[in-house]
């Protein structure tokens, strides 16, 4: 019997697997997958290959290779910056929709779908609302009744049209934060305490019943020792077993993937073995902002191949081993990178000292760096009976 349904599933599974492969090759034009695009290769195993999208640079008239490769080469989109609470509310009241609806029209036009960035995170929060806590004249009660409000307002706008929404992002401090112990960070724990966190996911939902709602951070790739006072992977599993057990709807945690050459970082099977402990609490998984930096030594900068090529490797194969990770796992929804190009990337001016870049997968002319190459390899080799086409939570009620 056990036997039997095992079979069922995995023949299902092959002709799943075999009907999204179903493409037109023709005699003189036989099917060539190194010549398909990331996104189309995803949807081999439903899943989406995204990237982060910097308004201006999509805008810039004489930088027509970055609009053409943000709508050909990926599946899903998500605002680098249009979708912050700064950028859509920087004065009191007056919402500014121009960018983030720009965005969401590109992707209606690419056939892309949207992750929505970010509904309550303590960063690019507008200075009239922390100025306004940091002087009095904006009370706690006010906060809570503020923060309602925008997920509210952002939410309902994009209502159908957002796939995944970022409910809250960096919630949970780092082992060098003090105190070192694990805990609840920023201003909006500051201000408000941590239950915030299950009244954002509840006003995110009640404004978009479909919408998949994610807690999203970084350095949670893998789990460490178990402790959740020193393993911040421990720390939020915990944190969303707790959310989930109160019937907060957290239908997803994304796992942002901002790795570095320099670090010892992970392999396959231990980021593998983090989806599964999450996907094991019912919700999805997803790769959601994903480079790789590397230190830019002098003698990189002076153009040493002996010091750029193991840093072009290590970067191919840590973007590789959380795309393995994430097709093995079937609650792995997404896989997004954080910026495509070096032209246009958050690393050089975020990292310096020392400084850091090459962190994307085409190279600053666009061309594509054997990142891009491995990622491709990735999804043109992965099939069954291992990598299953994706398996999509309900949105929690
Ligand atoms: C970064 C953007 O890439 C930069 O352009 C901006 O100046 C700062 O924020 N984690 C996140 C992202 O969730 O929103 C951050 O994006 C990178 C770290």
């Amino acid at each position: 019997m056990k036997q039997r349904r095992w079979i069922t599933v995995g023949a299902v599974a092959v002709a799943t697997v075999a009907a999204l492969n179903a493409v037109p090759a023709t005699a003189n034009r036989p099917y060539d997958p190194t010549a398909q695009s990331l996104g189309a290769l995803g949807q081999r195993h439903g899943l989406q290959v995204g990237t982060a999208v910097d308004l201006a640079a999509l805008n810039d008239a004489n930088d027509p290779q970055y609009r053409r490769l943000a709508a050909s080469e990926f599946s899903s989109v998500t605002a680098e910056n249009a979708m912050k609470w700064e950028s859509l509310e920087p004065t009191r009241g007056v919402y500014d929709w121009a960018a983030a609806d720009q965005l969401v029209e590109f992707a209606r036009r690419n056939k892309q779908s949207v992750r929505g960035h970010v509904l309550v995170w303590h960063s690019q929060l507008p200075t009239w609302l922390t100025s306004g806590v940091a002087d009095g004249s904006i009370s706690k009660q006010e906060l809570r009744e503020l923060l309602r409000k925008h997920i509210t307002t952002v939410v309902s706008r994009y209502k159908g049209k957002i796939w995944q929404w970022d409910v809250v992002n960096e919630a949970v401090s780092d082992p060098w934060d003090t105190p070192s112990t694990l805990h609840y960070k920023g201003f909006w724990a500051q201000n408000l305490g941590p239950g915030y966190i299950a009244d954002a996911f509840r006003w995110a939902r009640a404004a978009d019943p479909r919408a998949l709602l994610f807690y999203n951070d970084y350095n949670i790739e893998a789990f460490g020792s178990g402790n959740p006072a020193d393993d911040k992977s421990q720390f939020v599993y915990d944190m969303v077993k707790g959310l989930r057990a109160q019937g907060v709807p957290v239908d997803g945690i994304g796992s942002q993937g901002h790795l570095g050459t320099q670090y010892g970082n992970y392999d396959t099977l231990q980021v593998t073995a983090a989806l599964k402990k999450f996907t094991s609490l019912g919700v999805a998984t997803a790769f959601t902002e994903v480079d790789v930096r590397s230190e830019l030594t002098e003698a990189v900068q002076a153009g040493n191949s002996a010091e750029i090529n193991p840093r072009l490797q290590a970067s191919a194969a840590n973007f590789s081993v959380l795309m393995k990770a994430c097709l093995a796992v079937r609650s792995c929804l997404s896989y997004t990178v954080w910026g495509f190009t070096d032209r246009h990337s958050w690393v050089p001016g975020w990292f310096n000292e020392p400084p850091q870049g090459m962190a994307t997968i085409y190279d600053e002319n666009y061309q594509p760096k054997r990142a891009y190459h491995e990622l491709k390899s990735d999804l043109i080799f992965a099939g069954p009976p291992y990598v299953l086409p994706r398996i999509a939570p309900k949105p929690r009620r």
